[in-house]
């Protein structure tokens, strides 16, 4: 009985994948519905994904990649260029690692495209978690951002590795019994590896990764911040800033070696 299934089996699908619909190769399901274009540069499914086997749309359509988010698929496009220059000047890396670079704070974006649906990357950047900052990008920057995440992502296989690092960023989480919290996090947020999510504010900017080389380099004279610039900052920041807005803090010394472990805990890759 159990043999005669198993015949019966390989016979329909070797009927089946010999069948009309296979016999232009991988696109026959799609050509049904759909005229090619972008010839020559691959297969629907090599830029789209879905299922060419089938004709019924919902199955076509498995973790379908939309037009807008295919871009990346072309060799030197535009979307991606704007995309990656926006990671840039937002400080993504920061947090992320994208194209190989960055801070591993947050997820590691360069698994994207396995693991994360288009439209899921763009919500996230939409709706950002609660340690991410709101960066109110325009629908147009948002699909360029996820075509160049995704642009960095195709090929890149994760590195076993990537999975070891534990985040936390629960909102609530009582956090409030260390210096950065007593002292900063009124008004900044920061990702650390060690003690996860800490700080409540956004009037000043995310201090994620800041003593890292993908911070913004807002120190004086366009440098990147170091713990002999924080110190005089905290003294005053007008001293480095004309018109910095931040009140100087003053901390005792070991409550600053303190505050330097928690800021420089992030991991570089
Ligand atoms: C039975 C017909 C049918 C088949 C088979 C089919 N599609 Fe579609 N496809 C549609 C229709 C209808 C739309 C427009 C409505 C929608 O998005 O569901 C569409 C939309 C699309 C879009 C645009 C989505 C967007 O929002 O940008 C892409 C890309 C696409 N299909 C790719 C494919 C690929 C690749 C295959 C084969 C693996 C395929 N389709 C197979 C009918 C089909
Ligand atoms: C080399 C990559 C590539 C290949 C191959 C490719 N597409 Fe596309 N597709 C794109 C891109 C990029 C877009 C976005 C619009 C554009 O730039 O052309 C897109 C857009 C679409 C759209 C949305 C409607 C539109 O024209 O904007 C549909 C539907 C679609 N593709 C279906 C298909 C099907 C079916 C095949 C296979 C016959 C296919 N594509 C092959 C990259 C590709
Ligand atoms: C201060 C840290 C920080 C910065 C800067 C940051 N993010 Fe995030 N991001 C997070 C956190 C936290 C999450 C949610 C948890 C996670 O995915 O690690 C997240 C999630 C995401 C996700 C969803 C990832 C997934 O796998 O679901 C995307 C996409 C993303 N960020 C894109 C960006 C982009 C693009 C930028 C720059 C414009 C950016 N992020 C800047 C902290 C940051
Ligand atoms: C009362 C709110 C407040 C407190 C408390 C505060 N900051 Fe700030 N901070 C700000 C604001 C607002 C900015 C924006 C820059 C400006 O003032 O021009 C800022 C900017 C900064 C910057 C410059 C970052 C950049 O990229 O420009 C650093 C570094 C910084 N703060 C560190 C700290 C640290 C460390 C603490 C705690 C010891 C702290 N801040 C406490 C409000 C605060």
């Amino acid at each position: 009985m159990g043999l005669r299934l198993s015949i019966l089996t390989v016979f329909l699908v070797l009927l089946w994948t010999t069948g009309p619909h296979f016999y232009n190769g991988r696109n026959t399901g799609c050509l049904e519905c759909h005229s090619a274009h972008h010839e020559g540069w691959g297969t629907c499914v090599d830029c789209h994904r879905g299922d060419p086997r089938t004709q019924r749309i919902q199955i076509a359509h498995h973790r379908l990649v939309p037009g807008e988010y295919a871009c990346f698929t072309l060799p030197e496009s535009p979307v991606v260029e704007t995309g990656q220059w926006l990671i840039d000047i937002s400080g993504c890396r920061r947090c992320h690692q994208t194209g190989q670079q960055g801070n591993g704070l947050a997820s590691n974006l360069d698994g994207s495209l396995d693991k994360k649906m288009p439209e899921v990357l763009a919500d996230a950047i939409n709706k950002p978690a609660v340690f991410m900052p709101h960066f109110n990008f325009q629908e147009t920057d948002v699909t360029r951002l996820v075509n160049a995440i995704l642009a960095s992502s195709a090929g890149y296989a994760l590195k076993s590795t990537d999975f070891g690092q534990a985040i936390h960023f629960e909102e609530d989480k009582e956090d409030s019994d260390n210096v950065f919290s007593r002292n900063c996090g009124g008004c900044h947020r920061i990702l650390t590896q060690s003690i996860g999510g800490i700080g409540k504010g956004d009037i000043g900017p995310n201090l994620s990764g800041i003593f890292s080389d993908f911070y913004f380099q807002t120190f004086k004279g366009r440098k990147s911040w170091n713990s002999t610039g924080l110190g005089q900052w905290l003294k005053n920041p007008r001293d480095i800033r004309t018109n910095a807005q931040m009140p100087p803090v003053h901390l005792k010394k070991d409550e600053f070696g303190h505050l330097l472990k928690i800021l420089d805990s992030y991991v570089s890759s």
